[in-house]
């Protein structure tokens, strides 16, 4: 399962890129309206800082504007994913979009015909989202497991990113459910490097280290 960063923030991304371990972001118009600089400026300063699939949502929801606006974003680099919500006329733009050779991540996925629907459409990634799932009740691991199983079943091509992610163990039940990609914030992908006992092991071999030096030159 490859690990992306769901954000706008070229901050965040230049750090996370360093740390090796994401070939990817994901980001949203919502995410991108936290940050200051246009999203049209933002959009390449991520593409060159990853090396990886970068997905950038449309804003509209005819089919004519979403294409369009498609076509302008794949413009800005080889990299981008165009993004576009489940919709009959977003379905009608991922066709055509990728009989152009443009690769579309459908979102807003919260069940199983949706996720069917997208992969039909020629959709190269699909984003259920799971914390969004969790927060009314549902359970957003099972609708992953479910969509992975679905396409396998149906040898649908499509490649599951489990987005909504709000914490580290649901980056471990997504990857135990069979996602491809787990996206993510900064702040869960941090998260994921700690345990108290790593911390504790860190600290006691240095410091047994350190005694054996003090030790060694009395
Ligand atoms: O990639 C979609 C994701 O950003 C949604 O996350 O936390 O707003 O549900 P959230």
């Amino acid at each position: 399962m490859n690990l992306y960063l769901d954000t706008a923030n070229v901050d965040e991304i230049r750090e996370a890129v360093k740390w090796g371990v994401i070939c990817g972001v994901t980001t949203n118009p919502s995410l991108a309206a936290r940050e200051d600089e246009d999203f049209a400026k933002i959009l390449p300063s991520i593409c060159d800082l990853v090396d990886g699939p970068v997905s950038a949502e449309v804003i509209s929801l005819d089919y004519e504007g979403m294409v369009s606006e498609g076509r302008k974003l794949a413009a800005v680099h080889p990299n981008v994913v165009v993004k576009i919500p489940i919709t009959p006329e977003g379905m009608q733009a991922v066709k055509m979009l990728a009989k152009e050779g443009i690769k579309v991540n459908v979102t807003l996925i919260f069940t199983v015909n949706q996720a069917l629907l997208a992969a039909k459409a020629g959709a190269a990634f699909i984003s259920p989202f799971i914390g969004r799932l969790d927060d009314i009740g549902h359970r957003g691991v099972d609708l992953v497991q479910d969509i992975v199983e679905v396409l396998h079943l149906h040898k649908l091509k499509a490649e599951v990113i489990a987005a909504s992610i709000r914490h580290p163990e649901h980056v471990t039940a997504v990857a135990l459910a069979g996602a491809h990609i787990a996206t993510m914030p900064y702040s869960v992908l941090k998260q994921m490097f700690k345990h108290p006992l790593t911390d504790a092991g860190i600290e006691s071999f240095l410091n047994d280290w350190k005694k054996a030096e003090a030790a060694r030159k009395k």
